[in-house]
């Protein structure tokens, strides 16, 4: 056994045959079970590609993924491995639209439970997340809140113990993600259920454990919330990045796009 629910060695993934992208170029990370984890970082840098190989949704071009000690590249099926060890949340929460909160919810379990089973866990999914009254509603009878609420819910269906989402709160307003995330946090503190989840939202990012931050394929800052978070804000103020963004002199960060650069010289003024 490990302590590390997920740990990656010198993950790459070149996507292409002819124009070669390198989505991850050599990433390692160890997330500890329990853990409640970000990833940030510009749009192209890696950030979903990550999380499809931590999910087994896609394989690796090098190097190796392990889950719990096992390298997933000898898991023989897949299916089943992510059936019952990951829960997934997507950006646009992927429900079957022709289906109720409640039966959305017991699609991962159809494979192996009988409706009595499943009415019963999918009961009690719904009240964990605050729904029940809303169990027999379409997903467009929902809002986008209550829907990534329902997606969540259906992440959950067969206890997993690690949870993948991929901007969980991209799609909503600032009162629905911060719901989201509350009870993502919750989940987390209840359950003991390992978090990753991507995110542009540095509001959210502050919620969670750490920060990975993700530059062109590859980790380039891990940011410790656990610590405090005023001595890594200083750290980064003084790095590279943060004294270019400060100085104005910041035409060479071209990884970032303007707005990133506005947010985060906004974030850096305000440090002591
Ligand atoms: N199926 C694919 N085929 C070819 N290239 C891909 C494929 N998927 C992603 N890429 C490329 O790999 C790189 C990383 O993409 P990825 O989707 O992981 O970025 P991201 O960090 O999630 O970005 P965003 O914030 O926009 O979602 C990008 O340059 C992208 O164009
Ligand atoms: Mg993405």
């Amino acid at each position: 056994m490990t302590e590390y629910i997920i740990e990656t060695r010198d993950l790459v993934k070149v996507y292409g045959d002819g124009a070669q992208v390198r989505a991850l170029d050599g990433v390692d990370i160890q997330i500890a079970s329990g853990e409640f984890v970000a990833v940030m970082g510009p749009s192209g840098s890696g950030k979903s590609t990550l999380l499809n190989m931590l999910g087994a949704l896609d394989r690796p071009t090098e190097g190796q993924v392990l889950v719990n000690g096992q390298d997933l590249s000898t898991v023989r099926d897949l299916d089943t491995f992510r059936a019952r060890t990951v829960g997934f949340v997507f950006q646009l929460h992927n429900l079957i639209p022709t289906l109720t909160a409640r039966e959305n919810i017991e699609v991962p379990m159809m494979g192996h439970a009988r409706r009595g089973q499943r009415r019963q866990r999918s009961r009690e999914l719904l009240e964990l997340v605050g729904l029940q009254d809303r169990m027999n509603h379409l997903p467009n009878q929902l809002s986008g809140g209550q829907r990534q609420r329902v997606a969540i819910a259906r992440s959950l269906a067969n206890e997993p113990a690690l949870v993948l989402a991929d901007e969980p709160t991209g799609n909503l307003d600032s009162h629905s993600g911060a719901e989201v995330i509350a009870l993502m946090q919750h989940l987390n503190h209840e359950f003991g259920t390992t978090f990753i989840t991507v995110t542009h939202d540095l509001a959210v990012a502050r919620q969670t454990d750490r920060v990975l931050v993700m530059q062109d394929g590859r980790i380039v800052h891990v940011h410790d919330v656990g610590s405090p978070y005023e001595e890594d804000l200083k750290a980064f103020r003084d790095s590279g990045v943060g004294q270019a963004l400060l100085s104005g002199e910041d035409a060479s960060l071209t990884c970032l796009e303007p707005e990133e650069r506005e947010m985060l010289r906004r974030v850096l003024i305000g440090v002591e």
